[in-house]
């Protein structure tokens, strides 16, 4: 078997900044609450044009630069979204138009905000056993448009952007070492979106759009949140044969500091060693790993050679964690 593994990441993010001081005018919150609760100052906010497909596709292109490899050259694109623009066709299929992809086979994948981290073990089978040569896996949301504005408990943590990597084959013993997927569906309805399922009546948690909304038990999705991660992690690095100490840096899913610093004391981590830039984004769901390798790549904090833990959780509920030498 090959070996395979992340040789090139890009990111985009909407031009539009939301703070927690905007947030103050439209739902009873304060800044303060929203920061020593969450860690969050401000998050991205879509304009219309800045749809799932269309920050997709920019991240898509700025991974492929990154990696240095043309469009033509990628022969699977799996986008992981829970903020689909459309029910069909899949996102996958519309980037694979949009960036000029013609051998590319390609679907999209719901694993909440667990996609991503999924997305690159599915990809790297496929790569590992010479079934693809290249790679892109995308994760990319919108968030704020399934969001209730008037839901305090949920609207202040989310936020919109997408991330990319450009999966392919690598030398032996670079890429993916080891990994760790898992899923609990009776946790399902702690965190939903309604789709179909309420088609005959209004759902449940309708929004004022009309649209299905997030629902979300934030105290037993945020005990579910810590016991994964450190489980997790530890699962995978022993499937590794490494231990914490050995790790170079540790890409959480970015959806609350409180989360990642209890998740970090069970397993033992200073947090210089964790990447954290949720107090920029709040959590994007699917795009917030790919966005925190992209920012980590390029501010120098994750290099060549370094080993690597990407870990997340979300909804299924399920989990995922890769440990990579990048
Ligand atoms: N502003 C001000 N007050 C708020 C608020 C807000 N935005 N949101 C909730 N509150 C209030 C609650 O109404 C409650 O008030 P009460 O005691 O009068 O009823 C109080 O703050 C405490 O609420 P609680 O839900 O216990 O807060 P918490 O410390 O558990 O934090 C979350 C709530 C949502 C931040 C936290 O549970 C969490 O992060 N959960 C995990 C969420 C997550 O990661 N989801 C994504 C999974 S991919």
């Amino acid at each position: 078997m090959r070996s395979a593994g992340i040789v090139g990441l890009g990111s985009y993010v909407p031009e539009k900044v939301l703070t927690n001081f905007d947030l103050e005018k439209i739902v009873e919150t304060s800044d303060e609450w929203i920061t020593t609760r969450t860690g969050i100052k401000e998050r991205r906010v879509a304009a219309a044009h800045e749809t799932t497909t269309a920050m997709a596709i920019e991240a898509a292109k700025n991974a492929l630069k990154d990696a240095g490899v043309s469009a033509s050259e990628v022969d699977l694109i799996i986008v992981a979204t829970v903020t689909p623009d459309y029910f069909f066709p899949s996102t996958a299929c519309q980037v694979q138009h949009a960036i000029g992809a013609p051998n590319a086979a390609a679907f999209d994948l719901l694993v909440g905000c667990t996609g991503f981290v999924y997305g690159v073990i599915v990809a790297c089978q496929f790569i590992q056993t010479g079934a693809s040569n290249c790679a892109l896996v995308i994760g990319s949301e919108a968030l704020t448009r399934i969001v209730d504005w008037t839901d305090r408990k949920t609207c202040v943590l989310f936020g919109d952007g997408a991330g990319a990597a450009v999966v392919a084959s690598v030398p032996e013993g670079r890429g993916l070492l080891a990994f760790d997927l898992g899923s609990d569906g009776s946790g399902g309805p702690l965190l939903k979106a309604e789709a179909l399922q309420s088609c005959c009546e209004m759902p449940s948690s309708v929004g004022l759009n009309g649209r299905p909304t997030i629902y979300m038990n934030g105290n037993e999705v945020f005990k579910f949140a810590v016991r994964v991660m450190a489980d997790s992690t530890l699962a995978a690095l022993q499937k590794a044969g490494l231990t914490v100490d050995q790790v170079d840096l540790i890409v959480p899913h970015q959806a609350n500091i409180r989360i990642i610093d209890a998740a970090a004391r069970r397993l033992g981590v200073p947090m210089d060693k964790i990447f954290v830039n949720l107090d920029r984004y709040g959590n994007t769901s699917a795009a917030s790993i790919p966005i925190a390798m992209d920012e980590a790549k390029r501010s120098g904090r994750m290099k060549e050679g370094d080993i690597v833990v990407a870990t997340s959780f979300g909804a299924g509920l399920s989990w995922a964690t890769f440990v990579m030498r990048m």
